[in-house]
Formats: C-alpha cells, sequence, structure tokens
C-alpha cells in the first residue's frame, strides 16, 4: 500500500541516483571533485582547469588546457540580442532574474539547440561557462550606468570576469581569492538546483532547459540566494558589539541565520576553511578588519547558542562585498561557477538517463462524488 510508506520529507537522506563528478562526505567532512580534495585544486588550479575536469573527468595537460582556454576566450561576447533583452529589464528586476532571462535567451539562440550529443552539449557549456561573465558584467554595470567593457581574450577566466565588471585587471590577492571562490561553488552533488538541472534533463529537454531551471532553485535564500542574505545580514547587525543582541534576538524570532547550516554537513561545510583564508587575504588587501570582527563575533554566538557551523555563503558573502560586487550580484556569480557543475550532471544524467518521477502519497479528502 502506498499510504504505508515512509515519506522522506525533503528527500532528506535518500539517495538518487550515482555520480562520478564529486564526493561530499559529511564524515570525514572533505570533498573531492573527480577524486582530487577541493581544497588541494583551490590552492593550485584555476577555474577553468576545474571545470575542465568536472567535464572530462581529468585534469587537462599543457596542450589540453591551451585549446580549452582558446575555446573559451572565443566565446566570451554576448550576442547583441541578448544585451537588447537585458537593456530592455526594468533596474527593479534582480540580477538572478536577469541571468536567468539571458541564458534563456542564449538558447533560443542556439540552431543546435535541441542536439543533445555528447560534442553538442560540451560546446554549449563551455560557450555558457564563457558568457555568464559578460551577463554578469553587464548587468553589475548597467546597474551602475556604466559602459559595457569589452573581454579581454589575453586575460584567463577570473581576470577577465573581473576586468570586464570592474573595467581593471585585479591584484593578485583579489584575483586569487575569487578564483578560489569560483572553485569551491563549482560543483556539490545533488544540491537542489543540480538536483533541478538533472530533473528537467532526465525529461530529455534541452540543456539551456535544465539550466534556466537550476537557476532558478538556486535563487532561493536557502540555496544560493544566502550569499547575499549573509551581507543582508552583516548590514542589518552593523557591527561586531552588536552581533550578540543582534542573534539573540533573531534566534527567539525564530529566524534562520544565513550562511549558517546545511543538509548534508552536520558538522561544518569542508569549504569554509579555504573560502575563510580567502577572505582574510581581502581582510588585509582593503584594510576591513572590522568585518572580520563582525564575522568572528556571530560565528562565535552562533556556535555557543546553536551549535551549528557556518557554510560556504557565510565567508564568500564578505568576500564578493569586499572585492566590488553589488550584493544583489552574488548569487549570479554562483550561477557562473555552478554552470560548471550543472552542466557536468546533465551530461552524466543523459548518459545513464531514466526520467526522475517519484511517488506522492494522497492525503487529501476521500474519494466524494458531484451532487447530481
Ligand atoms: N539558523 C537557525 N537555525 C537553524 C539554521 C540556521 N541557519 N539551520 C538549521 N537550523 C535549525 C532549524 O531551525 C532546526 O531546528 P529545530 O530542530 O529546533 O526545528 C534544525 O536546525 C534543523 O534544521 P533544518 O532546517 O531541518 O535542516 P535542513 O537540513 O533542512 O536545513 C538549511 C539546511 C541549509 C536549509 C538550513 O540550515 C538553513 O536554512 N540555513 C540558512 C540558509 C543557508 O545558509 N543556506 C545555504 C546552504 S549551503
Amino acid at each position: 500500500m502506498l499510504e504505508d510508506k515512509e515519506i522522506y520529507k525533503g528527500l532528506a537522506g535518500v539517495p538518487a541516483d550515482y555520480t562520478a563528478i564529486s564526493k561530499v562526505d559529511p564524515e570525514s567532512n572533505s570533498l573531492l571533485y573527480r577524486g582530487y580534495p577541493v581544497p588541494e585544486l583551490a590552492a593550485s588550479m584555476a577555474f577553468e582547469a576545474v571545470a575542465y575536469l568536472l567535464w572530462y573527468g581529468e585534469l587537462p595537460d599543457q596542450r589540453q588546457l591551451a585549446a580549452f582556454e582558446a575555446r573559451e576566450r572565443a566565446q566570451r561576447r554576448l550576442d547583441p540580442a541578448v544585451k537588447r533583452v537585458i537593456d530592455d529589464l526594468p533596474l527593479s528586476a534582480h540580477p538572478m532574474d536577469v541571468v536567468r532571462t539571458a541564458v534563456s535567451v542564449i538558447g533560443a539562440l542556439d540552431p543546435d539547440a535541441a542536439d543533445s550529443s555528447v560534442e553538442s552539449n560540451l560546446s554549449k557549456s563551455i560557450s555558457l561557462l564563457a558568457k555568464l561573465p559578460a551577463v554578469v558584467a553587464y548587468e553589475q554595470r548597467r546597474r551602475r550606468h556604466l559602459e559595457l567593457v569589452e573581454p579581454r581574450d589575453d586575460l584567463g577566466y577570473c581576470a577577465n570576469f573581473l576586468f570586464t565588471t570592474f573595467g581593471e585587471v585585479p591584484s593578485d590577492v583579489v584575483l586569487n581569492a575569487f578564483d578560489v571562490s569560483m572553485i569551491l561553488y563549482a560543483e556539490h552533488s545533488f544540491n537542489a538546483s543540480t538536483f533541478t538541472a538533472r530533473v528537467v534533463t532526465s525529461t530529455l529537454a534541452d540543456l539551456y532547459s535544465a539550466v534556466v531551471a537550476g537557476i532558478g532553485a538556486l535563487k532561493g535564500p536557502l540555496h544560493g540566494g544566502a550569499n547575499e542574505a549573509v551581507m543582508h545580514m552583516f548590514e542589518e547587525v552593523g557591527t561586531a558589539d552588536k552581533a550578540d543582541a543582534w542573534l539573540q534576538q533573531a534566534l527567539d524570532d525564530k529566524r534562520k541565520i544565513m550562511g549558517f547550516g546545511h543538509r548534508v554537513y552536520k558538522n561544518g561545510d569542508s569549504r569554509v576553511p579555504t573560502m575563510k583564508r580567502a577572505l582574510d587575504t581581502l581582510i588585509v588587501e582593503y584594510d576591513r578588519p572590522d568585518i572580520a570582527r563582525l564575522y568572528d563575533a556571530l560565528h562565535e554566538k552562533m556556535r555557543s547558542r546553536k551549535t551549528i557551523e557556518p557554510n560556504l555563503d557565510y565567508p564568500s558573502g564578505p568576500a564578493y562585498h569586499l572585492i566590488g560586487f553589488d550584493t544583489e550580484m552574488f548569487t549570479p556569480l554562483f550561477v557562473a561557477s555552478r554552470m560548471a557543475g550543472w552542466t557536468a550532471h546533465i551530461m552524466e544524467q543523459l548518459a545513464s538517463n531514466s526520467l526522475i518521477r517519484p511517488l506522492s502519497v494522497y492525503n487529501g479528502v476521500q474519494e466524494r462524488h458531484l451532487a447530481h
């Protein structure tokens, strides 16, 4: 009987399929991409090499990386039709809505959108990865009433990302912190947005449809939207000396404290130490010890009250703020990075597809009939 079956609310603890892309291990508090510990990758690789690893399963050798970079750099520019659609959107639209719309337009303009062969999906993935910085930079500059900055093909992915956004080549410290954040956000097994993308793919809809759905899922504050919410929280609290009283009140009001807690990790998020170190370098670079004090004060208070540890969004929110992005642009940065993971999962799903369609147990009114 279906009615007797146990419900796993939120699918918590339910393995839905195999994946060879990443391993999230809450026991050892570790994260592997294709077998490599992510802190090792973040210490010595650039984001584009990690995207290659996620898609192809192996790190590129020098020749492969050069060919891959050439392919990515050649596709950084936006079609004028994409810019026109963005221009027509009101500035009141959330940047996540702009990014979602832009990806939808990019898909509608692609004559090969319906071709789901491995080669075509790889091409689309590289193209989307290459274009996302242009979309994010375009939107960030539009919100500041600044002219578009054309991409520079002599710069790596993250350097170009920051160059097109801010109009100047970043310092090594800023570039490294940003690159680390992009690597850490790139992939995390069956999180809500990745699973959403896999559900859409399982119907044999095209890659763009799956990515657009993933962007929708990522927007929520329980998922990607949390990095933005962390910064709003920092602004609301103000200074470290107010953290104690603020947190007390927020917990008494049963508010969720953004940037804390995780569905899978229960003893802390494996990515936080790496991102925290990157944040610390930015705090020194921009001489903002006040941010470090607020970060520590909220963390300590939360630890003593709830024993709930920070997740990646806690250090990445203030890091993106220091780099200079508007708070509303933080989750679109997550989109650019997670594009690598989503598309890897879309290809993995297609390689061994089964329509994702769970059951539900009906608990509405019993069968009844219209009165005649
Ligand atoms: N602030 C306050 N309490 C929290 C909390 C947070 N950030 N995260 C979890 N809790 C509490 C819940 O209120 C619940 O308490 P209860 O048992 O007394 O009701 C308990 O911890 C279990 O939380 P639950 O929401 O059931 O866990 P989950 O696995 O469903 O939630 C998240 C995971 C991520 C949705 C949750 O931790 C959260 O909302 N975090 C804030 C948003 C965030 O940072 N998201 C990014 C995730 S990477």
